[in-house]
């Protein structure tokens, strides 16, 4: 039988998702969107692109979730995006609630699946999929370290000139603000970063990396990135569909690695057919475990925050 990846947003990130592992050819894809007619147009266009492509990937958009039955992998995007001036946790009240309403309706269809959460702010969203999914805590995993990642590899690339695929690098923590880039990890073909830049220019692209989201959303006025995004999220995709065990970073949720606790945050996991099938402990300096903690404080906050929401919305 054909393996099936739903998305929940048809959005940017979700139409792009879809694109991305349609054209993959290994999975059926079901794209899901509140907005009538537009998942399933985006449906129809991705698969009269097929032919050209010669993949037979069946591709189905919908407003309901019976087509989302006994998916392997369910990507969430569904929510709203930042504009121009809104932190990712401005969105917390508003996804919060989409996102637990979305994931009760597809684990109902998809006991097994693993869920990729990709809505922001995003370790807090983990954090409501786990819970209104009610699944073990290795089939729910956040898409941003490689984002992240990818992003810092990029402009480490750029200033080095030479290709991306040299750079080998980790950004840990949450995705916000509190990010962690790690120097010390961040190589080029081997050598270490400090031997071929100066401190000072890898402080500026830590600092750019840590911004990235925000440069785009300033860029694009009217959304934030996608193209990225959804390139990371079928990189996830790939690694738990046909089991390759790559090791990512990914927000998982942690249980006294790194000396941190019942909170989602950006880590190395192996990720394989079962989702998370191992956290990575990689050491760290001081002062990254320092930041790696204060990241994870971040989360903490968010999570409160949404359990008082949840309070003054039932008062
Ligand atoms: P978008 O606005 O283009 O798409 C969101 C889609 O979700 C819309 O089509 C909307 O109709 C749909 N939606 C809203 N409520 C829904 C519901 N209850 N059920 C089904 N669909 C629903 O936004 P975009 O750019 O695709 O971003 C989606 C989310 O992903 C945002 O929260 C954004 O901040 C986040 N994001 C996270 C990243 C990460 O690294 N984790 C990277 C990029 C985006
Ligand atoms: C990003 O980093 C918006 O979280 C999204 O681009």
């Amino acid at each position: 039988m054909r393996k099936k990846v739903t998305v929940i947003g048809a959005g940017n990130v979700g139409a792009t998702t879809a694109q991305r592992i349609a054209e993959r050819g290994y999975a059926d894809v079901v794209l899901v969107d509140i907005i009538k007619g537009m998942p399933q147009g985006k449906a129809l266009d991705l698969s009269e692109a097929s032919p050209v492509l010669g993949v037979d990937t069946q591709i189905t958009g919908s407003n309901s979730y019976a087509a989302t039955r006994n998916s392997d992998i369910v990507v969430i995007t569904s929510g709203i995006a930042r504009r121009p001036g809104m932190s990712r946790d401005d969105l917390l009240a508003t996804n919060m609630a989409i996102v637990e309403d979305v994931t009760t309706k597809v684990v109902q269809r998809s006991p097994k699946a693993v869920l990729i959460v990709v809505s922001n702010p995003l370790d807090a969203m983990c954090h409501v999929a786990l819970t209104a999914s009610g699944f073990p805590a290795k089939r729910v995993v956040g898409m941003a370290g490689i984002l992240d990642t990818a992003r810092y590899r990029s402009f480490i690339a750029e200033a080095v000139d030479v290709s991306v695929e040299d750079i080998n690098a980790y950004v840990l923590g949450g995705h916000g603000d509190t990010m962690v880039p790690l120097a010390s990890y961040t190589t080029v073909a081997g050598i270490p970063i400090g031997e071929l830049l100066p401190k000072k220019e890898i402080d500026a692209i830590i600092d750019r990396a840590r911004n990235g989201g925000a440069e785009i959303v300033g860029l694009l006025k009217t959304g934030s990135a996608f193209y990225a995004p959804s390139a990371a999220v079928a990189e996830m995709v790939d690694s738990i569909l046909l089991d390759k065990k790559r090791i990512l970073p990914c927000a998982a949720y942690l249980s006294g690695q790194y000396g941190i606790k019942n909170v989602y945050v950006g880590v190395p996991v192996k990720l394989g057919a079962g989702g998370i099938e191992q956290v990575m402990e990689i050491k760290l300096a001081a002062d990254e475990k320092r930041a790696l903690r204060r990241s994870a404080k971040a989360v903490e906050g968010l999570v409160k925050d949404m359990v008082r929401l949840r309070r003054e919305a039932k008062s």
